[in-house]
């Protein structure tokens, strides 16, 4: 395949052959389709991640920021720490994981206990979706809001992050859904403020909480859908490692795991260099556009042997690049991880001979990766 030819249609629907394509020119390949480079190797995937004074997400062109305003998704340096800050206590608290890694269980058993005599289900809008919608409103209290309205304006603000990257203005719904959603935010934060806020509100600005909540909002909502449907997917269409699952619950984890390697949730992200700079061959610009495929990275040959295999032997499992690596490396690695153990293992206790159905297709997307459809059938108890 020749670079030249590969269409955003290509990487959308299957990008593996184009990355492999790009990472048989080099690791760091320029792909004309982007308008920028794209990074296949991990070892070079981990150089960019790594150094946010040469490749930074502080750029006009990240689009997010324009509506969402300045957060830690895109910021740098010393304003990226304090941004970030007072939120990674909450992510690694054991005790906070622990009580929301009971409420995940606890939900993904109802929602499945709830379509179990139907006998068929499309499983990423029955249990990926509102488990993942769920979990991010419980944990900042939204409830009276409800999943329901946050993936309303979570749909408007990604049209507007699109109408920009196209050249557009945002437009209205998208700045009204970012009203409504700041003022939902803002309103439990004054009467009964969520121990995840407590300390961002002491050093943030009321704005800038807004921002961040927004981005720990929405960070889980489409890639923890993706990551739970995308382990679903994998184990249907695996049948020896369902088996293998199946008498062995201990390897839940390592089949979400294997998922995550294979179709990350959030295939790629966005970097621009701030300086001229050599990149494993690559002679890049100041301001050129960076797109670090991690998709790419977790199918690097010379890291993971049969890449394009779900293999639940590995020993290097957790090499993968899904969460990023540093500065920006996701707050929501055990979360998400846990949620998408939750998931399966609900799915798993309680349908009895599961299989797809004829609707069901793999993992589609250009940014964010799932399946279309999760169409499935069992035999009712
Ligand atoms: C399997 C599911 C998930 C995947 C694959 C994923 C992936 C990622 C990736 C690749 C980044 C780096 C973005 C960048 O550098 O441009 C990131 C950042 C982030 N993620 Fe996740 N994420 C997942 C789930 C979650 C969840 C459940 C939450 C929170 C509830 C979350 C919150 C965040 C936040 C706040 C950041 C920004 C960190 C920063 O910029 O400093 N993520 N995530």
């Amino acid at each position: 395949m020749n670079l030249v030819d590969v269409t955003l249609h290509d990487l959308t629907v299957d990008p593996h052959a184009a990355l492999a394509a790009a990472r048989a020119t080099g690791p760091v390949a320029w792909l004309p389709a982007v308008d920028g480079w794209v990074v296949t190797g991990r070892d070079a995937a981990v150089e960019v991640m790594r150094d946010p004074h040469r490749f930074t997400v502080d750029d006009p062109r990240f689009t997010t920021g324009q509506i969402l305003g300045p957060s830690m998704l895109s910021t740098d340096g010393s304003d990226h720490a304090r941004h970030r800050g007072p939120f990674t206590r909450w992510f690694s608290d054991r005790a906070e994981l622990l009580r929301l890694g009971h409420w995940m269980t606890e939900y993904a058993r109802r929602l499945v206990a709830g379509f179990q005599p139907d006998g068929r289900a499309e499983l990423r809008s029955a249990l990926a979706a509102p488990l993942a919608a769920g979990t991010v409103t419980h944990m900042l209290r939204l409830e009276s809001t409800g999943a329901a309205a946050l993936l309303r304006w979570y749909a408007e603000i990604v049209a507007g992050v699109h109408n920009l990257a196209t050249g557009d203005a945002a437009g209205e719904s998208a700045t009204q859904a970012h009203r409504e959603l700041s003022a939902a935010i803002t309103a439990v934060s004054r009467t009964e403020p969520p121990a995840l806020l407590i300390d961002a509100m002491g050093v943030l600005s009321a704005d800038e909480v807004v921002a961040n909540a927004a981005v720990i909002l929405f960070g889980g909502i489409e890639t923890a859908e993706g990551a739970t449907a995308n382990a679903i997917w994998h184990l249907l269409t695996n049948p020896a490692a369902l088996d293998a699952v199946q008498a062995d619950r201990s390897l839940v984890g390592t089949a979400v795991e294997e998922s995550l390697r294979l179709e990350p949730a959030a295939a790629s992200i966005d970097r621009y260099a701030t300086t001229d700079t050599e990149l494993f061959g690559a002679s890049i610009r100041a301001g050129d556009y960076v797109v670090v495929s991690l998709a790419g990275a977790n199918r690097d040959p010379a890291v993971f042997a049969n890449p394009d295999q779900f293999d639940l032997g590995r020993s290097n499992l957790r090499a993968h690049t899904t969460f990023a690596l540093g500065p920006h490396a996701c707050l929501g690695i055990h979360l998400a991880r846990s949620q998408a153990i939750a998931g399966v293992e609900a799915l798993l206790d309680g349908l009895d001979s599961i299989r797809l159905g004829d609707d069901a297709n793999g993992p589609l997307g250009l940014v964010f990766r799932k399946p279309a459809s999760l169409d499935a059938t069992w035999v009712p108890r």
